[in-house]
């Protein structure tokens, strides 16, 4: 098996790709568009670059414009610039939630640097954000009104998601749904984007983009639950922000109400903590602990191992070979991540 290293440092995700060939050509596509986007974040102000580039420069995954290029590969147009263009959308709409987000979330760490809201406050963290999203639509003009169309229904979906989230179930929703809507529309649906655009622009059939975008869409809520799971389960030096964040914030994640369900007597004081104001340190680690050894863990995981099952098996309409295996690989990584 050839797993490029410039890939894996592209991705922070090693992704194992079989064939030589492509797996140098998505390494070069991917330092491609990290030029790109380093550019598409500047500002005639240089105080504005420098927070757009704040948390481009930080670090992150990368993960949605490699699937922008992995997507890209179905086709037969996989090398056009618009695959270029828009993974840089992708990555854009993406960098600018993560900056409103930390303001919602009140985090003061992202990607191992200081977040905006704490490296500055949160008018600026709020004002980069709506700066970087312009950016991602400026660049999604030059893709057609079809691409501005997905971007603006799925920016939609992203900011439903994150308003849904913050609101409680509506009365005789069941919590677990309220939250799977959540998760679909706050992060399904950028990825499923991403996955669309790169069939698309590579030149994929209609129906390969339709199994494609249901792919992301899956792989997306997995993506997502996977992180509420690490959320709980490991330390800032492999995520690179505070653990326990959305314990703190009353967010009520996968592993939290899956613990939640449980009618097992000795859960009582977890359940007691999970009602109370975590703010206090003491009662948060408490918490943490609790849960980090709850079989609720466990379950959460097999949730979403289950989630990434479905979302391979619709790859079926792919024909086998290198692509296939490697848009495989890319939804098992991210049932069993670790950072
Ligand atoms: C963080 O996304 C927000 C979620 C949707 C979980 P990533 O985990 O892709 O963040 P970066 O881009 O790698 O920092
Ligand atoms: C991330 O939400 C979703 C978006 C940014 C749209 P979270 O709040 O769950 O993600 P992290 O844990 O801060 O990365
Ligand atoms: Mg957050
Ligand atoms: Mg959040």
């Amino acid at each position: 098996m050839t797993t490029d290293p410039s890939l894996d440092a592209a991705a922070g995700l090693a992704l194992p790709v079989t064939d030589a060939a492509m797996a140098e050509r998505l390494a070069r596509r991917m330092g491609e568009v990290e030029e790109a986007l380093s550019e598409h974040v500047r500002s005639r102000a240089p105080f504005i670059t420098e927070a757009a580039s704040h948390l481009m420069d930080a670090g992150g995954k990368r993960f949605r414009p490699l699937l922008v290029l992995l997507a890209a590969e179905v086709g037969d147009t996989t090398d056009s610039d618009r695959v270029i263009r828009a993974a840089c959308v992708v990555e854009l709409t993406h960098l600018a939630s993560l900056y409103h987000d930390d303001v919602m979330d009140e985090a003061d760490l992202r990607r191992g640097a200081a977040s905006a809201n704490a490296r500055w406050d949160n008018h600026v963290a709020i004002l980069t954000g709506d700066f970087l999203f312009s950016k991602s639509s400026e660049l999604t003009a030059d893709l057609g009104a079809d691409a501005v169309r997905i971007q603006a229904q799925t920016f939609t979906r992203l900011v439903e998601g994150q308003i849904l989230e913050t609101v409680e179930p509506a009365p005789g929703e069941d919590p677990l749904e309220h939250y799977l809507d959540v998760v679909a529309g706050k992060t399904g649906a950028l990825i499923a984007t991403s996955a669309r655009y790169g069939a698309r622009f590579g030149g994929a059939s209609a129906e390969a983009e339709e199994a494609l975008t249901k792919y992301g869409e899956i792989v997306g809520a997995a993506f997502q639950l996977s992180d509420d799971i690490l959320d709980v389960a490991s330390d800032s030096a492999a995520s690179g922000k505070t653990p326990g964040t959305d314990l703190r914030e009353g967010v009520p994640t996968l592993p939290v109400l899956m613990a939640r369900a449980s009618t097992d007597p000795a859960d009582a004081r977890l359940l007691e903590l999970l009602d109370a104001d975590l703010s206090d340190d003491a009662l948060h680690a408490e918490a943490l602990e609790l849960l980090r050894r709850h079989p609720a863990m466990e379950q959460a995981r097999s949730y979403v191992a289950a989630r990434t099952a479905e979302a391979k098996a619709l790859l079926s309409v792919l024909p086998e070979g290198p692509v296939r295996e490697a848009l495989e690989a890319f939804a098992d990584i991210v049932a069993d991540r670790t950072a």
